[in-house]
This record gives structure tokens, C-alpha cells and sequence, in this order.
């Protein structure tokens, strides 16, 4: 059985090709490298014993696409590919939409056209927005989000579905809570290009010295310490569901199915408990300073991952703490890169 993973070089992709080729798939990497470094493909070899197939191709090119597809017999695919910075999107919109968007789309005509279904896509729980209840579980209504991000998100799950229905193929929609943490031989993990925007990459950074401070975004919210809940769920957790995932959809015998799973571990944590995790974990100081809320920002958003848990027998099984010794051996992996 040979997977498709686009931007397989990537965070989350890199574990899941690790996943998949220890459960015996074949793996062909699409990533252009645009959020990604090719060491990545030597480390996938050194943790995994295999090395994939790999094309630095941008999925924006339909013809490249197709040349892949006429050199590879394909069963499924895992869709990583994608730009993420949810604040760079507010500034660039277009580019998200035509990055994220118009290359999903150029899969699927693709897929259509050659009689490939097994799709996993990934979405985020970006989708629900501020959600009027915790835990949010997969029927929790959807609200627009605020970034054009999230958009590309909650629109890709719609063509998908589309897709599925038109043509009788069978999807899966992820939607990730809040990955962190790295591979525990500290040859795969995140690569933060230039200030990290998200939580767990600046206080790594903060630890390691190369940020002076943590800002932290608030700590008048109606939480038990005032600092906002996420649901942190370990990268190699949330990699596992993948291959959950697409071995339902390979088993299924129906040639429509939508699937819709929360991947989170259905616990909150706060800023302050995820600074005091680390500190722990690590032994180490992360200095930090209290600031206004930012913009866009909610207040808390945690899984009810239940249903994941029932019909793909998945939960999440590493501790906050866990995983965040993973990300500071990883920092010090990266540092005598450098
Ligand atoms: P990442 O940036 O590390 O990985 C994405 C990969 O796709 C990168 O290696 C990049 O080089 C590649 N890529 C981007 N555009 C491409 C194109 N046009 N053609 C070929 N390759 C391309 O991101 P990640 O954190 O691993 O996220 C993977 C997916 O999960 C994304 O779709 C993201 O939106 C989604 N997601 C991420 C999070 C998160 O917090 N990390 C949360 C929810 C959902
Ligand atoms: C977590 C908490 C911050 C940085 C984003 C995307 C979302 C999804 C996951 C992809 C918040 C606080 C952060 C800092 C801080 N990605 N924080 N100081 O906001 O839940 O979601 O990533 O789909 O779409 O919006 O994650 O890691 O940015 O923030 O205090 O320097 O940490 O305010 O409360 P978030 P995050």
C-alpha cells in the first residue's frame, strides 16, 4: 500500500511518515521544501531504518502532480501540505487561499481522474472558534474564523466533502488541536522559522536564551489563573491517529464516507500551567512577562476526543510533560546543528 503525504518534511507529516513506515506502508513525500528542510528526509531514514521516495514539488503545479501519480500506484493520501501561520494570513490572504486551497484542489481532480479515495485531510479545531461549550466534541457547530487561515481550513473540510459525495470517495477530517513536542530521538520536531508565534516553540526558545522573555497574552480570562485553556496533544500521539485513520478508510466498504475526528487528549491546560510543565520537565527557567490579551485570541478550547477513542481505538497517551522534554531535547538537536 503506497501514501501520498504532502508536506511530509513537515511538523506533523515527518512523525506520520515515521508511523506509517513502521505499520508497513510505502510513503511518497511531496513537500517544496517552503516550510521545511531536506535533513528531514535523512533523520525520517535514521529513525525509521527506510527512506521514502521524495519530490520537492509545489503542489500548485497540477502537471507535477500528474507525472507523480503516472510514476506510483497510489492507495490513499495524507494531506499536510499548507501554509499555517495564522497572522501572516490576515496580511497575505490571497496566498493562503491559493496555497492551501488550489492545491487541494489540484489533488483531488487528480484522485478524481485516476480512481484514488483514502484522503486525510488536516483540519483544526480553528473551526469551531470560540465554542460555547467544553469539551467541544464533533457536533459542536462550526463558526467562521477570524483568520483567512482558519478559512482555508473550514473550506477545504467543505470541498472535501464535496468530493466524497460527487465522486464516492472516502475522507477523513482531523481536526488537530494543539500539537507540540518531538520525536523522542530528537531528530524530527518543529522548525520555527524566524519569532515563533505559538506557545510551546516560544518558551523553548525563552529557555534556551534566544528569546529574552515570554509574553504572556493575558491573564484576565475567566480561567482558574486567568491565562487562556488549550488542548496540548503530543505530536507522535496525534501522527498515531493518522495511521488509525486511514486504516478505517482503507477497511471500509462503503465507497462514500465522510469521517470527522477531534484529535486532542480532553484536557485544558493554561499558559502559566504550560510554562510551570516545562520548567519542571526541563530544570530550567522560563522567564516571562504578563501583556495584553492579543487580538483574535479565545479563551479556552479543549477536545471531547471520545469518538476517535470508540471508532478508531486512538487516545492520546503522553502527558503535557512528556512532551515538552521531547521539545527541549529537540532544541538542543537543533543547537549543535548550528
Ligand atoms: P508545517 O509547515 O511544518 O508542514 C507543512 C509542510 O507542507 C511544510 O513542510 C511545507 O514545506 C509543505 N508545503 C507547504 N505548501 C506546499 C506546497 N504548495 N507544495 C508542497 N509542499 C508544501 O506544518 P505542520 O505544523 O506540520 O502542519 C501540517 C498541517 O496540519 C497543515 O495543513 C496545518 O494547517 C495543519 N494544522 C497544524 C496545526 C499546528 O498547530 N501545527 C494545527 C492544526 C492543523
Ligand atoms: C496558545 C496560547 C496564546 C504565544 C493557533 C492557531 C490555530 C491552530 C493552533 C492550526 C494562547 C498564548 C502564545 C505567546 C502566549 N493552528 N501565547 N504567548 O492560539 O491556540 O492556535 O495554533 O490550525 O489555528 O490559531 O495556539 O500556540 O498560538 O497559543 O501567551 O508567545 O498561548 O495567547 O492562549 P492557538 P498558540
Amino acid at each position: 500500500m503506497a501514501i501520498l503525504v504532502t508536506g511530509g518534511l513537515g511538523y506533523i507529516g515527518s512523525h506520520t511518515v515515521v508511523e506509517l513506515l513502521h505499520n508497513d506502508f510505502d510513503v511518497v513525500i511531496v513537500d517544496d521544501l517552503s516550510n521545511s528542510e531536506k535533513f528531514i528526509l535523512d533523520n525520517i531514514e535514521k529513525v525509521s531504518g527506510k527512506r521514502p521516495a521524495f519530490y520537492p514539488f509545489d503542489l500548485k503545479r497540477r502537471e507535477l502532480i500528474k507525472q507523480l501519480l503516472d510514476a506510483h500506484q497510489i492507495d490513499g493520501c495524507i494531506n499536510f501540505a499548507a501554509f499555517k501561520a495564522v497572522g501572516e494570513s490576515q496580511e497575505k490572504p490571497l496566498d493562503y487561499y491559493e496555497n492551501n486551497l488550489f492545491t487541494l484542489v489540484n489533488l483531488l481532480q487528480e484522485f478524481k481522474e485516476r480512481n484514488i479515495s483514502n484522503f486525510i485531510f488536516s483540519s483544526s479545531c480553528t473551526v469551531y472558534g470560540q465554542a460555547d461549550q467544553q469539551p467541544i466534541d464533533e457536533n459542536t457547530p462550526l463558526k467562521l474564523p477570524e483568520s483567512s487561515y482558519g478559512k482555508t481550513k473550514q473550506m477545504g473540510e467543505e470541498i472535501l466533502k464535496d468530493f466524497a459525495t460527487a465522486y464516492q470517495k472516502r475522507v477523513s477530517l482531523l481536526r488537530y488541536f494543539n500539537p507540540i513536542g518531538a520525536h523522542s530521538t530528537a531528530l524530527l520536531g518543529e522548525l520555527p522559522i524566524g519569532i515563533p508565534n505559538n506557545l510551546v516553540p516560544y518558551v523553548t526558545q525563552t529557555a534556551a536564551g534566544i528569546r529574552e522573555k515570554l509574553s504572556i497574552w493575558g491573564n484576565d480570562y475567566p480561567t482558574a489563573d486567568g491565562t487562556a485553556i488549550r488542548d496540548y496533544i503530543y505530536v507522535v500521539d496525534l501522527a498515531k491517529a493518522h495511521v488509525k485513520a486511514l486504516q478505517k478508510l482503507m477497511a471500509t466498504e462503503e465507497d462514500t464516507k465522510i469521517d470527522i475526528y477531534n484529535l486532542g487528549t480532553g484536557n485544558g491546560s493554561s499558559v502559566l500551567e504550560v510554562v510551570r510543565a516545562f520548567e519542571n520537565a526541563n530544570q530550567v527557567k522560563v522567564p516571562y512577562q504578563i501583556c495584553e490579551r492579543r487580538a483574535g485570541d479565545i479563551t479556552v478550547a479543549y477536545a471531547n476526543p471520545a469518538k476517535a477513542e470508540k471508532e478508531l481505538g486512538w487516545k492520546a497517551e503522553t502527558t503535557l510533560e512528556e512532551a515538552l522534554r521531547t521539545t527541549w531535547e529537540w532544541q538542543k538537536y537543533l543547537e549543535t546543528r548550528s
